[in-house]
């Protein structure tokens, strides 16, 4: 039985763009992306982010999406059918999986946060507070035993009931409705960041780059957050696309899902830092408390003159967070369910369950990692900063390694090409450039980054 045999797939183009966007904008975009841009130097962390994203993430993506369509099955499956049936290969489709779990469980702990501070914006709780007291709340919040673990499996529920109602009434429609409401919410709030007293000094340092400040780990930290925000090397997108119709244009799709995504990155940085100009004393490079300490409070602050223009603001951005947090949960639960379903023959909504329950435990240690688990450390990390540190930096990179050497030297160039070509009906003039990086530039890329990182240069 195939992962399309209960399920028909997308229904539209639009709706595989849409799932596929989704899938790529997330957390990733609204948070990691300015918390790395502020911690790595600016605008030319973005140059090099952006040329890794051409260079490695969209070619990476498009074979992900060509082995998924071409195998119409679960990861571990169209791992199996594009090589002809070998089964190592079957076994590597299992390092996805695995990587699901991980990023599924930290990823859940961050979205709890989202919907909490979406709900404190909607009962007005940011307002009349002063910078310590949103550090301060911060602080109890995150390292509460119970509230974060609460939230967590509130959005690991949701994430879960969207996935077990299938691919056309759970994540299409899901898709459909969350990505526009995200991208009217995302222009709202940049032409509003726009307006303010520190526009100016936001911009400079988005857009002026200082490369004095980039180090070999920026470099990484920049091919990670590629990887990270496209969601490569981890397979969310191969699984979506034993979705896609036959007659979807897999290199047009994955352009036009890097597009987005890189948008919607650089327009999170236009609403956030000249938020953080606006204020005497804030810095770009609070870290991953930035969305969570210093914007409310520059929320609040910018707005002071205007208190519901502050409530809608802060409401606005929460809401955003939580639905790109969540097209984006909805594809890592899904690959790994998908899995399940197909492996091990169990229903959609029992498969959902299933893993939905194991997040649950791992998230919870990713979540007492900022309480009373914040002395429990594995390699010198907590859980939330392990499972992080292993996704983007470990999982995703040697997923993205294999996947190039999967399609560049294992795969037979026909099928590669037909897969690519719509069985030769659409012309890519871009083939023979992707055929290139797949099979070279990017591995080598890869590999000399990581070599780069253990000190061996
Ligand atoms: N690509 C997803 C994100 O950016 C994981 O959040």
């Amino acid at each position: 039985m195939s992962a399309n045999a209960n399920n028909a797939g997308f229904a539209s183009k639009m709706g595989a763009i849409l799932a596929a966007a989704g899938s790529a904008v997330g957390l990733g975009n609204v948070w990691r992306f300015p918390t790395e841009t502020g911690a790595n130097g600016g605008a030319a962390f973005i140059l090099i982010y952006i040329f890794f994203m051409i260079l490695l993430g969209v070619p990476v993506m498009i074979s992900e999406m060509a082995i998924g369509r071409h195998g119409q099955k679960d990861v571990t499956h169209s791992f199996l059918k594009m090589s002809g049936g070998k089964k190592l290969w079957k076994l590597m489709g299992l390092i996805p999986v695995i990587a699901g779990f991980l990023v599924l469980s930290y990823y859940a702990v961050v979205a709890g946060w989202t919907l909490d501070y979406a709900f404190e914006a909607g009962v007005n709780a940011f307002a009349g507070k002063n910078a310590a007291q949103y550090a301060a709340d911060f602080q109890a919040f995150s390292s509460d035993p119970v509230q974060p673990v609460l939230w967590m499996v509130i959005i690991l529920a949701l994430t879960c009931g969207i996935v077990a109602l299938g691919v056309q009434k759970g994540i299409e429609r899901g898709a459909k409705i969350m990505m526009p409401v995200l991208f009217v919410c995302i222009l709202v709030l940049v032409i509003c960041s726009f307006t303010l007293p520190g526009a100016g000094k936001g911009l400079s340092f988005l857009f002026e780059p200082d490369f004095s400040k980039v180090t070999g780990s920026t470099v990484l930290s920049a091919m990670g957050q590629a990887f990270f925000s496209l969601s490569v090397g981890i397979c969310c997108l191969c699984t979506y696309a034993c979705y896609f119709r036959k007659d979807v244009n897999l290199m047009k799709n994955g352009f036009c899902v890097a597009g987005i995504d890189t948008m919607v990155a650089l327009c999170s940085g236009l609403i956030i830092f000249p938020a953080v100009y606006s204020i005497d004393g804030m810095q770009p490079d609070a870290g991953p408390s930035l969305v969570f300490i210093t914007l409310p409070n520059v929320f609040q602050q910018v707005f002071s003159g205007l208190p519901w223009l502050a409530y809608s603001f802060s409401l606005l951005f929460y809401l955003l967070l939580v639905m790109a947090a969540l097209t984006s949960s909805i594809s890592m639960l899904e690959m790994a369910a998908a899995y399940f379903h197909e492996e091990f023959r169990v229903s959609r909504p029992k498969a959902s369950l299933g893993v939905t329950l194991v997040c649950v435990l791992l998230g919870t240690a990713c979540a007492l990692s900022f309480g009373i688990w914040g002395d429990v450390q594995l390699f010198g990390m907590g859980f939330f900063d392990l499972f992080d540190f292993l996704v983007a930096k470990l999982f995703m990179p040697v997923g993205a390694f294999l996947i190039c050497l999967f399609v560049g030297w294992v795969v037979d160039e026909k099928v590669l090409r037909a897969e690519l070509t719509n069985n030769g009906s659409i012309h890519q003039p871009l083939y023979p450039a992707y055929r290139f990086i797949v099979r070279y530039l990017a591995p080598v890329c890869i590999l000399l980054i990581f070599l780069n990182e253990l000190g061996l240069f």
